[in-house]
C-alpha cells in the first residue's frame, strides 16, 4: 500500500487552492488509501469515483470513505474503466511515475523506463475524461518529464502549467534508483533530492 506522501500532500494542497471542488464531480485515479478522493469529498465534492488496479487500495479506500461517511466510490480498474465512469468536472492523479530500467517491480510507483507508462495515456485521455471547463491536477517528478507532460496535454488542445513545486531529498525507492537515474541521464550525476511538481490541465468551455 502507498502511504500518501509529499506528492499526495502538494497535490492536495494545489487541489485546495485551485477552489472549485464544491459540487463537482472528482475522479481520483491511482487513488492509494483514498487520501486525495477523501480531500476532495471532505471540499464538497458532490461526488468522488477513485480507481486503482489493487484490490487492496480499493478496500482501504473503501474503509477510509466510508469511515468518514464520504460521497467517494471506490473501484478496481484502470484507464479504460474510468473513461466508462466520465466525464468529471475535476481529475486527480498521483500516478506511478518513477523510471526505472527493465520490468516494472512494483506497480506504486515504477513506470517504465522513462517514467511514463501510467502518466502518457492518462494525459491523452484527459480531453476525454474531463468535462468542457474542467482540470485536471496531477504530480510527478522532474525526472519524468514536466516539459514532455506540458507539450503532450497542450498538443491536446488543453491549457497546461506547473502550479506547486516542492524540492524534497530522495526517498528509499529513488535511492535504489541513483545508478539508473544518473546513466539514463534523467538525473544530473550526484543529484540526491527531486523536484516534484504538480502540473494543472485545463478543458477549455468551447474547442478553439
Ligand atoms: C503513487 S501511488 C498514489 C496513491 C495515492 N493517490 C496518494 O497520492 O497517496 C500510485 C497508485 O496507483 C496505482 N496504479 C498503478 N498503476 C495503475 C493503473 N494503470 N491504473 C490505476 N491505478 C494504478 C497503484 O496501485 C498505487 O496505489
Amino acid at each position: 500500500m502507498y502511504r500518501p506522501q509529499e506528492d499526495s500532500y502538494l497535490l492536495a494542497g494545489a487541489l485546495a487552492d485551485a477552489g472549485g471542488t464544491k459540487g463537482a464531480k472528482v475522479l481520483d485515479f491511482c487513488t492509494g488509501t483514498g487520501f486525495l478522493a477523501v480531500n476532495a469529498a471532505m471540499l464538497g465534492a458532490s461526488s468522488v469515483t477513485a480507481f486503482d488496479i489493487n484490490p487492496r487500495a480499493v478496500f482501504s479506500a473503501r474503509v477510509n470513505a466510508w469511515s468518514r461517511r464520504l460521497p467517494i466510490r471506490a473501484r478496481q480498474g484502470g484507464l479504460d474503466e474510468a473513461l466508462r465512469h466520465g466525464p468529471f468536472d475535476i481529475v486527480l492523479s498521483n500516478p506511478p511515475y518513477v523510471p526505472c530500467d527493465g520490468e516494472n517491480r512494483d506497480p506504486r510507483w515504477d513506470a517504465g523506463a522513462d517514467g511514463r507508462c501510467v502518466l502518457d495515456p492518462l494525459c491523452d485521455s484527459l480531453p476525454t475524461l474531463l468535462t468542457p471547463g474542467g482540470f485536471a491536477l496531477i504530480v510527478h517528478s522532474e525526472f519524468t518529464g514536466v516539459e514532455a507532460t506540458l507539450s503532450r496535454l497542450r498538443e491536446a488542445d488543453l491549457k497546461a502549467s506547473v502550479v506547486a513545486r516542492s524540492r524534497i531529498p530522495f526517498g528509499p525507492v529513488l535511492r535504489n534508483r541513483t545508478d539508473y537515474l544518473y546513466s539514463s541521464q534523467l538525473a544530473e550525476p550526484g543529484a540526491l533530492t527531486e523536484e516534484v511538481v504538480v502540473v494543472r490541465a485545463d478543458r477549455p468551455r468551447t474547442r478553439s
